[in-house]
């Protein structure tokens, strides 16, 4: 793997139980284990596929292919020049226009006359791209790399003879990161607040002719889930989480990124199994280096061993030799 492991500080695994233990009794004992190797920066990358192309960037703007349509939209890290010429630019589709802040308002101006919702496919899964108010159409392509690597991983238990890995996507959306790998075997448990997604994730299923899959679709604020799968013993193999800066569970659950995610992880570790295989977190437009994502996975996973990869996931323009980052991640895998 590229990226040396740099020297790691000893740390101590402070159990959840000795974490609220009253100020002045002894903590409880640190259960055995190592903490994972680090592997950091690595830089994962997606190339794009049929369905997806970064064409080009710059000036603030990024320029794509979903499928057929070519969108414009506003993208802060492009700080260089464009590379292609002006009149590729002005052939959009759809453009976002308006702020270019990932929750500010703005609007898709349509180019042409363009269906409300469109087809396109990774591997297996099909889905949907539709116009969305915060700049999106339902994909994140450069979660991708995160897709792929964990259908192989799926895929390659089952060869061995393993049972199906049992995997939650947390914050799971449009429910790409669930179907791809159940396409491969899991059998997945996908959370997410808004019933509109979970539409939209269902929509993709029958879509791709998946139906049979294995799926649990519930619509949930991911902290109570996850607080609830504790209290009834409900593990799984791996744990996928994408969360916002900013959200609202159903019943208007605060979600904030910074206050929630240290304290959720405690409880993720909890509901990871002994034979668990992997952990993927996820960070989009939060003010902080992957570093922080590294070392809060770092200490949730201190006594779980295997490798600790972090970085960021970019995308590789088309045809050109710049990447554009996009988020920032943490991965853990048990071997
Ligand atoms: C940016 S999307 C995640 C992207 C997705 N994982 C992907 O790769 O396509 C964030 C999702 O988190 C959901 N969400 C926000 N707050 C939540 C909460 N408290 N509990 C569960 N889901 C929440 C939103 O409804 C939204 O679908």
């Amino acid at each position: 793997m590229p990226g040396a492991a740099p020297g790691r500080t000893k740390r101590q695994f402070v159990p959840v139980s000795a974490r609220s233990a009253m100020p002045g009794s002894d903590p409880a004992p640190a259960p055995a284990g190592k903490p994972p190797a680090a592997c950091w920066p690595l830089i994962l990358e997606t190339r794009g596929w049929d369905d997806y192309a970064l064409l080009d960037f710059g000036h603030g703007r990024k320029l794509e292919r979903y499928g057929r349509i070519v969108v414009d939209r506003p993208e802060p890290q492009a700080m260089g020049a464009p590379r292609l010429p002006e009149k590729r630019w002005l052939s959009a589709d759809a453009v976002f226009t308006g702020n270019d802040e990932d929750d500010g308002p703005g609007r898709w101006r349509l180019n042409r006359d363009l269906p409300e919702t469109w087809q396109m496919r990774f591997h297996d899964v099909r889905f949907l791209g539709r116009f969305m108010s915060f700049r999106h159409v339902g994909v994140f392509p450069e979660q991708a790399a995160h897709w792929q690597w964990m259908a192989e991983r799926v895929a390659a238990r089952k060869a061995a003879g393993g049972k199906p890995m049992r995997i939650l996507n947390l914050f799971g959306y449009t429910g790409l990161a669930s179907l791809v790998p159940a396409a491969a075997g899991a059998e997945v448990t996908h959370i997410d607040a808004s019933k509109k997604a979970i539409g939209w994730a269902r929509e993709n299923q029958a879509m791709s002719g998946l139906d049979e899959l294995p799926v649990r679709w519930i619509c949930e604020d991911a902290v109570k889930f996850v607080a609830r799968e504790v209290k009834r013993g409900n593990r799984y193999d791996g744990i996928l989480l994408d969360p916002p800066k900013y959200g609202r569970g159903p019943k208007g659950e605060v979600w904030d990124l910074y206050e929630s995610l240290p304290a959720l992880m405690p409880m993720i570790e909890e509901i990871l199994s002994p034979e668990a295989d992997f952990l993927v977190l996820t960070a989009y437009a939060i003010r902080a280096s992957f570093l922080s994502l590294h070392e809060l996975m770092a200490e949730t996973l201190s006594r779980r061993g295997g490798v600790l990869a972090s970085g960021e996931l970019v995308l590789r323009e088309e045809g050109g030799s710049r990447a554009l980052s996009t988020s920032l991640y943490s991965r853990w895998s048990a071997s």
